[in-house]
């Protein structure tokens, strides 16, 4: 045989020999565990960015309803004319009402109808709904004469859509609350309350605010039930709250501080949102964190969507890109005592000192709290100094409960490698690792977890988002090819579930009008939210979860990007199933054929949930379902199921074990 045809039959070979490896049969050995499914292995990361908490999932429809904001008037504004100057005061009693201080002071001289009043414009105008009842209150102060509001709720050509009275009662020197209640007569995206005060005297007014009546569960002051039911559909395992940044603050006197936020709503003093003028090209001045949903809310929330709660407390240290303020080491008492006191909070007996506020607010039972993060993203040598004092104290009172902990801003790079060595060193419970990276490092990162060291020490995925068009900010980053090649990191987190048990997509919601930082996993506006692709691929990843990960293997390997595809499989021993997931990044039709071992049976049809979409497909208000899973059956013949996996897609595939 001379070169030309050795080389020939060579070239031959290899090319039938990755035809062969393109055609291979996929294998499941369904009784060889790997690795136990945490419950908590997928959920959901809270913060109040993007107008996620005020103006997003917390109900309330006034903005600055305490004047509070830097201008106090701001999202306020004055109907009519006053007739004197002064008819219109913003009070500050500060030595009075440190958390509380300002208030609006409204003299009338016998003021008719629609003379006087104030609108207030809302979050980026008011949600209302038509036939809903809509629930409004304020705090009073009334020492004579007679005064009445007349409330409206006005569209955004300022046509009246609700209205109703409130005759204010004399209050002598004592703040008194009013309520209300009316009908919106239409569904208005955009509008504005407006109060108009008539009658004569002096009128002290805090605290205005308006609910609507369908907030989550009924409850009065309560939480938007259309975003809450998109996390409680996800079927979370845990809650991370409440961030992110927003719990190191710009500087530490901002810092997220959960004491301030529990109690009644008129105590909990707001402060200004981190991300309020965080990005020059996204500003927010109006963005304050009222803390009307606070740590008592968050629990609750928890606690309704059956998922761990997860804490994130302040470790001493304020945000290192901005101030970069920490606490001195022989003035961190009292941020260790938050932490020892929230999980009295959260646990304790409601004799206790904290486990009686939490009864005071209606929830005697206790929270169930198991874990809490120290620090976000903080990083260096003082943050590990700090971390160990806050564990040491911790662990004392109790042994057994887990902390989170940082390894700063990247899952990379020399602070990343510090970290991870000095936190393996600790035995450290769990590592908090982040990653906002292209498309592209989520498809090359399938293995990641692979090799990792296995031991005491488990990762935490705490924050993620595939971000395409990385120098283009916008909403169409949320679109299927980022979900996708979520799904096929997914993959490797599952298949390393001894390594990684838990893990959230970040930042979990966004405000359309009103948003920061994106991709987002759930958009919203004052009416309505939807699930961006990549909600859908969380959400199958929750909701297929399993409990215990078996191998799929092509050619004894795992798939992790082989033929563009991505793999993993598992058993769900509550249902008796075998969970298979597989994502095909390709733009074509993946073909294959899986066998069972290790099973007796399986059952002759089986589930099948199929994501696919075209790569720049997003969804939208007008199209929330454009890409969403489509649910069929699939049969199977002696243990041998046969695929036809469509391009760029992410399948399941759940089949009884018999
Ligand atoms: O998710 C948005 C931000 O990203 C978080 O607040 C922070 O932890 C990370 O930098």
């Amino acid at each position: 045989m001379n070169f030309k045809k050795i080389a020939a039959l060579l070239l031959m070979t290899a090319a039938m020999q990755t035809q062969a490896q393109n055609n291979s049969t996929l294998v499941v050995k369904a009784n060889q565990v790997k690795a136990e499914i945490k419950p908590t292995m997928w959920g959901v990361f809270f913060e109040d960015i993007n107008l996620g908490a005020d103006g997003g999932i917390y109900a309330e429809l006034v903005k600055n309803r305490s004047f509070e904001f830097i201008k106090p008037l701001m999202g306020w504004k004055v109907l009519g004319k006053p007739k004197t100057e002064g008819d219109f005061l913003v009070i500050n009693r500060n030595d009075e009402n440190t958390n509380n201080p300002r208030f609006l002071r409204v003299t009338l001289h016998n003021n008719t109808s629609h003379t006087i009043g104030l609108s207030n414009e809302g979050f980026r105008g008011m949600g209302v709904k038509k036939d809903l009842r809509y629930d409004f209150s304020a705090m009073v102060r009334k020492k004579s004469g007679d005064v009445k509001l007349v409330l409206e709720l006005v569209n955004s050509k300022d046509a009246v859509i609700g209205t109703t009275e409130v005759n204010i009662p004399a209050t002598g020197s004592d703040w008194k609350k009013i309520t209300a209640s009316f009908n919106s007569t239409a569904t208005e995206m955009k509008a504005k309350l407006n109060i108009w005060i008539e009658g004569d005297g002096e009128l002290d007014v805090d605290m205005i605010s308006l609910f609507p009546a369908d907030t989550w569960k009924g409850r009065p002051g309560g939480m938007r039930a259309d975003m809450v039911q998109m996390l409680a559909d996800m079927k979370p395992g845990f809650i991370r709250f409440p961030g992110g940044c927003i719990v190191e603050g710009f500087d530490l006197a901002r810092r997220y501080q959960w004491k301030k936020t529990i109690g009644p709503i008129e105590e909990r003093q707001l402060i200004i949102n981190r991300w309020n003028t965080e990005f020059a090209n996204r500003q927010a001045p109006d963005y304050f964190q009222t803390f009307g949903l606070g740590f008592f809310e968050y629990f609750q929330l928890a606690e309704d969507i059956g998922a761990s709660p997860l804490p994130i407390l302040n470790c001493g240290m304020a945000c290192q890109f901005n101030s970069a303020e920490v606490a001195p080491l022989n003035q961190l008492d009292p941020y260790i005592q938050d932490a020892l006191d929230l999980i009295e909070f959260a646990n304790g007996d409601v004799t206790s000192t904290w486990g009686k506020v939490r009864a005071g607010m209606g929830h005697p039972q206790p929270f169930n709290l198991k874990m809490m993060g120290i620090g976000n993203e903080n990083w260096g040598p003082q943050y590990v100094e700090r971390l160990q004092l806050f564990r040491k104290a911790i662990k004392a009172k109790y042994p057994d409960f887990k902390i989170v902990s940082s390894s700063g801003t990247d899952p990379d790079g020399g602070r990343f490698d510090y970290l991870n060595g000095e936190l393996r060193k600790m035995n450290a419970d769990f590592i908090d690792e982040h990653y906002y990276r292209k498309p592209e490092w989520f498809l090359s990162n399938a293995a990641r977890y692979d090799n990792y060291e296995r031991g005491t020490t488990k990762v935490f995925a705490g924050e993620y988002a595939a971000h395409v068009n990385w120098d283009t900010p916008g909403i169409r980053r949320n679109n299927w090819f980022s979900a996708i090649a979520e799904a096929a990191f997914m993959t490797g987190l599952e298949r390393n579930a001894d390594v990684v048990e838990m893990a959230s997509y970040a930042p979990l919601f966004a405000h359309t009008d009103g948003w920061q930082w994106a991709p987002d996993l759930i958009w919203a506006n004052n009416l309505t939210s939807y699930g961006s692709p990549n909600y859908q691929v969380q959400k199958m990843f929750s909701l297929n979860k399993g409990t215990h990960v078996v191998p799929l293997l092509q050619d004894n390997k795992a798939l992790e990007g082989a033929d563009s595809l991505y793999a993993t499989a598992c058993l769900d021993k509550n249902t008796g199933e075998l969970v298979l997931k597989l994502v095909n990044v390709s733009a074509k039709t993946i073909t294959k054929d899986v066998t069972a071992e290790g099973v007796k049976k399986l059952a002759p049809l089986a589930k099948q949930f199929v994501l696919a979409s075209a790569p720049g497909n997003v969804n939208s208000f007008a199209e929330p379902m454009a890409v969403a899973p489509v649910e069929s059956t699939i049969a199977i013949k002696n243990k041998k199921i046969s695929l036809q996996l469509q391009p760029y897609s992410f399948t399941v595939i759940r089949i009884k074990m018999q």
